[in-house]
């Protein structure tokens, strides 16, 4: 999708939740309450695209690179190295409370041994085996759910309209037959993954090449909360899923959606490339992780394993030290829900679910006195977040017959200084009461 404007990204984000046919609204609430204490979720792009390194599907879409040459990857595949037990502990030690893994791309080449006619990687390339079983059960062990990517897209099906950039096959209005046929045949392997694998969560991509009635996504929705009703359905099925994905493009005011993730990837692709190396820094991960967090969503983090499974090391690192980071700050990553709205606090924060508790994230290695505006409550204590440290408090400019509350001032000595980023716990008394007014005009 990072080829459509950012007006797209809107509005996917602005319609793509909420179609939720005759479902209560606590119903999907309550579905919904381990995605939004989750926060975190790892994006697993895997597929053939990784032996030569090229766009995962969108290279031949887009003429980089020609379909046979593409496809040839299928002989280089080999999932040699891969240990989906070391994936599934990287992931849990990451902090991520659920993963996403590609079971097919837009490419049409599935990760498990579908029983429908079409390319699989156990049937047509050398590592001729399932991959998904070990990997589901792996991450399942360790509390981890597991999320299903599929791509409604099939460039490589001989009964999907559109094929490279340009050329289409046919246009699925005037050929209902074939249409209906690559109907069939692309919800029997949603039917398949849904029975094998009954994924907790659903992440479709690719819907804009079709409306919900042409792919009949309400049908679609249907087959799959009737096998398991708390399953989650991302916001990619027009308008039949239940949360938004912004891809790539950050937030800057909080979406109004109840349920929102940012899908990221970790240097500049989904998929392994070689030649990019453009990672993101922890440092980077863990400041945009808690902006999401902030503002009330969850980040899925990318990362794409080599084509024998191997995971590269710049990827491991950042995965590695945001668990680290996540570790220490626990209670105020998953112990806690969105934060203040904008205007009181120059950096993301979270809230306890009885807002008594305040947290405070501190990006760019503050030092000296953070301010904090339109706080009503009195502050019972203020600690660092991971370390017994106590910080003192100021309250500066109350004026006593004023509703308008002072300011507070928190000076934070150097010494407390996390790696990444410092996180500040402030006790309330009672729970949160903002005053969002312009002051006394
Ligand atoms: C886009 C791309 C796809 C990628 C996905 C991840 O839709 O088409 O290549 O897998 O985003 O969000």
């Amino acid at each position: 999708m990072h080829r459509f404007s950012l007006v797209f990204v809107f509005f996917v984000m602005s319609i793509s939740v909420g179609a939720q046919g005759k479902i209560p609204a606590d119903a999907i609430r309550q579905k919904m309450q381990w995605f939004s204490e989750a926060k975190l979720g790892i994006f697993i792009h895997w597929g053939i695209y990784a032996v030569k390194g090229v766009d995962e599907s969108w290279g031949f879409y887009n003429g980089k690179i020609s379909w046979e040459d593409y496809m040839a990857q299928l002989q280089g595949f080999t999932a040699s190295k891969y240990d989906p037990e070391a994936w599934a502990s990287l992931i849990r030690e990451s902090g991520a409370k659920y993963a996403v893994v590609t079971t097919k791309h837009h490419d049409g080449v599935a990760l498990w041994d579908t029983k429908q006619k079409h390319y699989d990687v156990v049937d047509n390339s050398p590592a001729k085996r399932d991959l998904l079983t070990p990997l589901f059960a792996a991450l399942r062990k360790r509390d981890v759910r597991v999320g299903a990517y599929f791509s409604l897209i099939d460039w490589s099906h001989p009964d999907y309209p559109q094929f490279l950039k340009g050329t289409d096959r046919y246009k699925a209005s005037q050929d209902p037959a074939r249409w209906k046929r690559f109907l069939d045949f692309y919800q029997a392997q949603i039917r398949e993954l849904s029975v094998r694998f009954n994924p907790d969560l659903w992440w479709f991509d690719g819907d804009w090449e079709h409306s919900a009635e042409e792919w009949q996504a309400a049908g679609v929705r249907r087959m799959i909360l009737e096998r398991n009703p708390a399953a989650i359905i991302n916001g990619r099925l027009q308008g039949y899923g239940d949360y938004a994905t912004p891809e790539q493009n950050f937030p800057v005011t909080r979406p109004p959606e109840d349920w929102w993730e940012l899908c990221m990837t970790i240097n500049n692709n989904w998929g392994y490339q070689p030649s990019d190396t453009n990672w993101k820094t922890p440092y980077e991960v863990i400041t945009i992780f808690a902006d999401a967090i902030s503002n009330g969503g969850n980040l899925l983090l990318d990362i794409g394993p080599k084509e024998d499974g191997t995971i590269p090391e710049p990827q491991v690192h950042v995965l590695q030290e945001l668990g680290a980071w996540n570790k220490k700050h626990e209670e105020a990553v998953f112990g806690a829900n969105a934060g203040l709205p904008q205007g009181h606090f120059y950096g993301p924060t979270t809230l306890s679910s009885d807002s008594t508790d305040l947290y405070l994230f501190l990006p760019g290695k503050v030092s000296g006195q953070i301010m904090l505006k339109g706080l009503l409550n009195a502050i019972e204590s203020v600690t660092v977040v991971g370390t017994d440290q106590a910080l003192t408090h100021k309250v500066v400019g109350k004026i006593s017959w004023s509703p308008v509350p002072g300011i507070v001032y928190i000076p934070v000595p150097e010494s407390v200084q996390d790696k990444y980023m410092s996180v500040l716990k402030l006790r309330l008394k009672g729970p949160l009461r903002l005053y969002r007014g312009k002051g006394g005009l």
